[in-house]
């Protein structure tokens, strides 16, 4: 038997119901934020990613050569698409742009609870804005797409990769180095990087200072520790969340961010009953458009992952419950099938979502089909009740069966 490929899932009807219900529900955030969908290509030129996503993409990436002998990539995330897109077709629009996006993403992972390799991602970018506002507005909409779900633990850490960088550069990592050791950071690897920092001739002492950066943890009094500007910064940021109503958030310098192209603001959100793969939703600033042949213009955006947002909801124990039909057609006998047909198109056109018996069951197995696809009524179609123009209408929870004209059928199952 062939099955789909590791790290690939199907999403039968149930799971599918569900996905679109809480897909929709972020598409209404988003739209109440004042941004607005776009979809650009699965595949792009493997450049597009390999450019500036980082040494972790490049190890997942899904590439190949096409027919034509094209570098071509599967996209393992959208944020490169994104300002390719504005680039090409969007850089004269008035600033800032408000655009989100909802759609697969590949990256070539080891399968675990949680990591797939092909995987969905909810995300947005604010194009074209560097202040404070701009990053408090985006990290507000992600505040309010977890909390629009329902989970309830989850925690949103806030950093500011700028000042790892900076400090990185001030103790000697060469420019082309500093991803490598950024990498390491990210993933608290500490036993790992020391012995790379001395590999470049950092010394112990400034060693031990950027391992304490990352550590710097807490709420908004930690910025005090914060060197530069960037503490300013991020308490403006903080500023306006509370403002806008977030005020669940911690201040944490080790956000570090999986992907190269960020400059200043960085931030995660997590669900710790995920456990290993706990990161529900990542963004930040960043630059990139100036790599696509653009001009240099400052952005802001997150994703979510879909799949890993869905699980924490899961793990607490948040239930959806699929919908079926609204009405299930069914002929008494074989001459009233025609009439049937009729009854169930009328409904249709009527907006009711409706289906009909097409296999010729009898009356018992046709209610029992009709309540495993959860029809909320059954319609039966009699003769005797027909020559008065009416239907049995069964509800099929309460198995309480009543008269109803047929012209009245669709108000009454919609009441
Ligand atoms: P990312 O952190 O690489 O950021 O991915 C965003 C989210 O996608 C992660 O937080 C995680 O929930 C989910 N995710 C990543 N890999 C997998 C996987 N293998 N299986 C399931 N879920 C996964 C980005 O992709 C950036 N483009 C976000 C961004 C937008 N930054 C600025 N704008």
């Amino acid at each position: 038997m062939i099955q789909c490929p590791r790290g690939t899932r199907d999403f039968l009807p149930d799971e599918m119901e569900k996905r679109r219900f809480y897909e929709n529900e972020l598409r209404h955030v988003a739209k109440t934020f004042g941004f607005r969908e776009v979809e650009t290509p699965i595949f792009e030129d493997a450049e597009l990613f390999i450019l500036r996503s980082g040494p972790n993409v490049l190890k997942e990436l899904y590439a190949f050569k096409d027919k034509g002998d094209r570098e071509i990539a599967l996209r393992p995330e959208m944020t490169a698409p994104a300002i390719r897109m504005f680039v090409n077709n969007m850089s004269n629009d008035p600033k800032p742009i408000k655009i989100f996006y909802f759609g697969q993403c590949f990256r070539y992972e080891r399968p675990q609870s949680g990591r797939y390799r092909e995987f969905f991602q909810f995300g947005a970018e604010l194009i074209g804005s560097a202040t404070p506002e701009t990053d408090a507005e985006v990290i507000s909409m992600a505040a309010s797409m977890i909390k629009a779900l329902g989970l309830n633990e989850y925690k949103i850490r806030i950093g500011h990769i700028g000042v790892l960088r900076q400090r990185i550069a001030d103790i000697g990592v060469p420019t082309e180095r500093t991803a490598e050791v950024l990498q390491k950071l990210d993933k608290k690897l500490y036993e790992e990087a020391r012995p790379l920092l001395e590999e470049m001739g950092v010394s112990g002492t400034d060693i031990d200072g950027v391992f304490e950066l990352t550590e710097t943890v807490g709420g908004i009094d930690v910025l005090d520790r914060v060197p530069g500007d960037a503490g300013d910064y991020l308490r403006q940021v903080v500023g306006y969340l509370s403002a806008m109503g977030v005020n669940d958030i911690e201040i944490d310098l080790g956000v570090v961010r999986g992907l190269d192209y960020y400059t200043g603001m960085v931030f995660e959100a997590e669900a710790p009953s995920l456990g290993a793969e706990k990161q529900i939703c990542g963004g930040g600033s960043y630059t990139l458009s100036e790599l696509f042949g653009g001009e240099k213009v400052f952005s802001t955006g997150f994703a979510i992952g879909f799949d890993r947002i869905l699980l924490a909801m899961e793990k607490e124990g948040k239930v959806y419950e699929p919908k079926g039909v609204d009405a299930y057609v069914l002929a008494v006998s074989e001459d009233m099938k025609l009439k049937a047909a009729e009854v169930v198109a009328s409904l249709r056109g009527s907006g009711v979502s409706s289906d009909i018996d097409i296999m010729g069951r009898k009356m018992g197995k046709a209610l029992k089909y009709a309540s495993a696809i959860r029809a909320r009524y059954a319609v039966i179609v009699g003769a005797k009740e027909m020559e008065e123009g009416s239907v049995t209408l069964r509800d099929m929870s309460t198995g309480e069966q009543k008269l109803v004209k047929v012209e009245d059928l669709a108000s009454e199952i919609k009441r």
